[in-house]
């Protein structure tokens, strides 16, 4: 069974809530960090409470959402060991996991997709890390951490 983190700033707890019912119906276990009400919160302390659980917790992937998903994945990307990516159509969400091997992906509530949002998290599911070239790549973006 999939372990998956999901969290959200207000501009997109309808979108998380559609999310987790697509991932429960694909088994997965959720772990919902927040928010439930269009309170306005701030989307760093949103992202980085997920960001930080996602290294305690052996989750498989996590899902960042705010208004645009910029916000969220910005933030994210500045925590250790991270790699968020914005995804917005088939082919990101594919390349996210392939050429990227992102440890989460962000969506915004507030954004018109050409596509469902679900299929697209389905489409990063299905996909494998592509190994080779790709893991010099990555290795190089990680070691700037260092
Ligand atoms: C909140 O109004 C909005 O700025 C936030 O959800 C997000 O879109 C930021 O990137």
């Amino acid at each position: 069974m999939r372990k998956i983190i999901i969290a959200s700033d207000h501009g997109a707890v309808s979108l998380k809530d559609q999310i987790i019912s697509f991932l429960k119906t694909k088994n997965c276990d959720v772990k919902d960090m927040g928010v439930n009400s269009e309170d306005p919160v701030d989307y760093p302390d949103i992202a980085v409470l997920a960001c930080n659980e996602f290294k305690k917790g052996r989750y498989d992937f996590g899902i960042l959402l705010c208004g645009t998903g910029i916000g969220v994945s910005i933030t994210a990307n500045k925590v250790k060991g991270i790699r968020c990516a914005l995804v917005h159509d088939l082919f990101t969400a594919e390349m996210a996991k392939a050429h990227n091997d992102a440890n989460f992906i962000a969506f915004g509530g507030r954004v018109k997709y050409q596509v469902p949002v679900a299929k697209m998290i389905e489409k990063f599911m299905e996909t494998k890390f592509a190994g080779d070239r790709h893991i010099r790549r990555v290795n190089k973006i990680m070691d700037m951490e260092n």
